[in-house]
């Protein structure tokens, strides 16, 4: 699959105004992310980076302007609609969001589960892999989020993140 759709960008962020109360986060942002570009994202606590994430993500609505990720304008975007584009990008928030009623394999082996038609031995497997990756020991697999370092949290929700080898990559 192409890395987007009908063109050169990736995500493609035009006007972008987002307000909370009275409060002016963002005023008329433009971005544009290229395919193959590792974009930074640098700014104060509080500046609207993390807002700007779940904006892109379609878990949050601006006032005004245009998202388009992969082509698709996300912006006003359904949950359904919405669902072909997350299986192409993978997320880690800021503070990993993990399940905590689950293990971190389980937490990895849920987003395989949801979006493929994998049986569970190579879901397992893939999750251990995805979990080597971010350098976490083999045993952290078993453990429930209550039970790992704040570092750890994060690499197992980098390990989620990659399970489906995203076209794109959005790290809090
Ligand atoms: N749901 C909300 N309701 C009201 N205000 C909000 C909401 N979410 C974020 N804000 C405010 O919007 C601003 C941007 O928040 P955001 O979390 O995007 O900052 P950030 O750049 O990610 O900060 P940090 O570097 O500390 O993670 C902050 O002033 C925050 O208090
Ligand atoms: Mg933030």
């Amino acid at each position: 699959m192409p890395a987007t759709q009908d063109t050169d960008t990736v995500i493609d962020i035009r006007g972008l105004n987002t307000r909370f109360g009275g409060a002016v986060v963002h005023d008329n942002v433009n971005l544009t992310v290229r395919p193959g570009e590792i974009f930074s994202l640098v700014g104060t606590s509080g500046c609207g980076k993390s807002t700007l994430l779940r904006e892109t993500i379609a878990l949050q609505q601006p006032v005004s302007g245009s998202i388009r990720v992969f082509g698709r304008e996300v912006v006003g975007l359904s949950d359904e609609d919405a669902l072909p584009l997350r299986r192409r990008w993978g997320v880690m928030f800021e503070r990993g969001a993990l399940f905590s009623a689950l293990t971190v394999k389980e937490n990895v082996g849920m987003v395989l589960r949801e979006h493929t038609p994998l049986g569970q031995t190579l879901i397992d497997e893939i999750a251990a892999l995805k979990i080597a990756l971010t350098g976490l020991p083999a045993d952290a697999g078993a453990k429930y989020p209550s039970e790992l370092s704040g570092g750890m949290r994060k690499r197992a929700a980098l390990a989620r993140a990659l399970a489906l080898d995203p076209e794109l990559l959005l790290l809090d």
